[in-house]
């Protein structure tokens, strides 16, 4: 039956318990190479401080503005804390203007910025602005960030090694009709963990599973050895999709994982993230598809043009495609659309195939959020952990229960809260501005 040998090809996406517990273990280690003092330049797994030291207790209030940059949608809000009221416009990023230069991008985002501002009537008020800039930064201070290195499709020339909050208030200035007030940039996972820790004080880990992958939570500082001072806790972005960056998963990556790479904007940076996140899974499922038409287990051996077309097979097929109702019709559907000739046999490998790439994603993310969960238990030096994960991204709203299931089992001890943000990581970055003014009220 062609069944069975469709299984030899979906075998090596199929991680036992055992290599999860593995992959575990090796994350564990590289969370300590990332929190050393010296290490983090060379750290796959960077563990980058944020400045954020207390997630909100529920009383903050303020009224703000927040840019939210890097996932599917580029958002302008205008946050009330304590209304939950807000106002959002979404504007588009040209894929051009994510290959072109900085100065270009800045503009473009400055301009929405006026534009919101506008038609909100808000230009003549001076708001504080959270920028929520979800790729990989350098924190100097919470309004000083120094971009590492862009990732998922961005690729502006000019931005790696500056400050952006830097580079967002000269392109304010040039255009030179608007102010803002003090800025604290933060990540989406941080942003995350703040919006979500505004309604359950127990959330201390932010996690994203969208176009990227990525997770923060809250370390004690004494362990942090690029930070001075022994007391309290800092949340820390640890830009886990660096995670095999250095060779460490070659040995669980399968032919087409290491396809992907190579055709990236990006080869040899974020393996985990591209074996997981949204930007990626899609591929991932066409490589698998061309190469069993190829050995014509599919589609009478026949591969169309669009399936011949890298990015052509969306991430978001995956997910209609394994709908437990309408999933068999959906794939048909979609299979038409591609321009294959297929059969029944054909629609239900098809739907194999996304299950056991998703089903790898959600496992995967599991292991890491399970290393975790289990840090702060031992931190804390604790027998049993109750927490709350905030969580985002288009590839957790559509699959979460596997992650759920297999969390569970990979860090028995925890008791783990899934949290899914409603309104955006950019509340979140709003709210540490909000806590922090909290915080100086309180010790005035
Ligand atoms: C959004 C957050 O809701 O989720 C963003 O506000 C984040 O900051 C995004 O980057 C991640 O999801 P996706 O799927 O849009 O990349
Ligand atoms: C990428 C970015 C990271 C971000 C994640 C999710 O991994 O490097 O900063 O948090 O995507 O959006």
């Amino acid at each position: 039956c062609r069944c069975s040998s469709v299984e030899k090809y979906l075998q090596p996406f199929q991680l036992s318990p055992e290599t999860l517990q593995e992959v575990s273990a090796r994350l564990r280690k590289d969370l300590l190479r990332g929190l050393g003092k010296h290490s983090h330049h060379k750290a796959p797994v960077k563990m980058l401080p944020t400045f954020v030291r207390a997630t909100p207790d529920g009383t903050e209030k303020g009224d703000f503005l927040a840019l939210d940059l890097g996932g599917t949608n580029f958002r302008v809000l205008h946050v009330r804390v304590e209304e939950e009221a807000q106002k959002v416009q979404i504007c588009a990023i040209p894929q051009e203007m994510m290959l072109g230069t900085g100065e270009q991008l800045f503009d473009h985002i400055a301009t929405c910025l006026g534009d919101f501002l506008e038609s909100h009537n808000l230009k003549g008020q001076t708001l504080p602005l959270g920028f929520t800039f979800s790729f990989p930064c350098e924190q100097l201070e919470i309004d000083k960030s120094i971009l590492i290195r862009w990732t998922k499709g961005f690729n502006c020339s000019g931005v790696e090694g500056k400050d952006v909050v830097q580079l967002l208030k000269e392109a304010i200035h040039r255009r030179g009709d608007y102010h803002i007030g003090s800025v604290a940039m933060v990540n989406d996972t941080v942003g995350t963990m703040m919006s979500c820790g505004y309604k359950d004080q127990s959330c201390e880990i932010g996690m994203i599973i969208g176009t990227g992958t990525n997770a923060c939570y809250m370390e004690e500082i004494k362990n942090v050895k690029r930070i001075e001072g022994k007391d309290g806790r800092m949340c820390i972005n640890t830009e886990w999709g660096g995670f095999g960056d250095d060779g460490c998963l070659d040995d669980i990556l399968t032919e087409f994982d290491v396809e992907v790479d190579k055709t990236s904007i990006n080869p040899g940076v974020h393996i985990f993230e591209k074996m997981i996140s949204g930007m990626y899974l899609g591929e991932i499922v066409r490589l698998v598809l061309v190469k069993m038409t190829k050995d014509k287990l599919l589609f009478k051996g026949q591969i169309s043009e669009a399936l011949g077309t890298p990015g052509r097979f969306e991430t978001k097929f995956i997910s209609e495609i394994e709908e437990p109702d309408s999933g068999l019709e959906n794939a048909k559907k979609i299979l038409t659309e591609l321009g294959l000739d297929w059969d029944l046999v054909d629609a239900s490998v098809v739907r194999l195939v996304c299950d056991t790439i998703s089903s790898r994603s959600a496992y995967l993310c599991a292991a890491a959020l399970a290393t975790l969960v289990n840090r702060i238990r031992n931190n804390r030096k604790l027998g049993h952990l109750k927490t709350t994960v905030g969580v985002d991204g288009t590839v957790y709203r559509k699959h979460p229960t596997k992650l759920q299931k297999a969390v569970r089992l990979l860090a028995p001890q925890c008791d783990i809260t899934f949290l899914v943000s409603e309104d955006g990581s950019g509340t979140g970055a709003a709210m540490v501005t909000a806590v922090a003014q909290r915080l100086a009220h309180q010790s005035r």
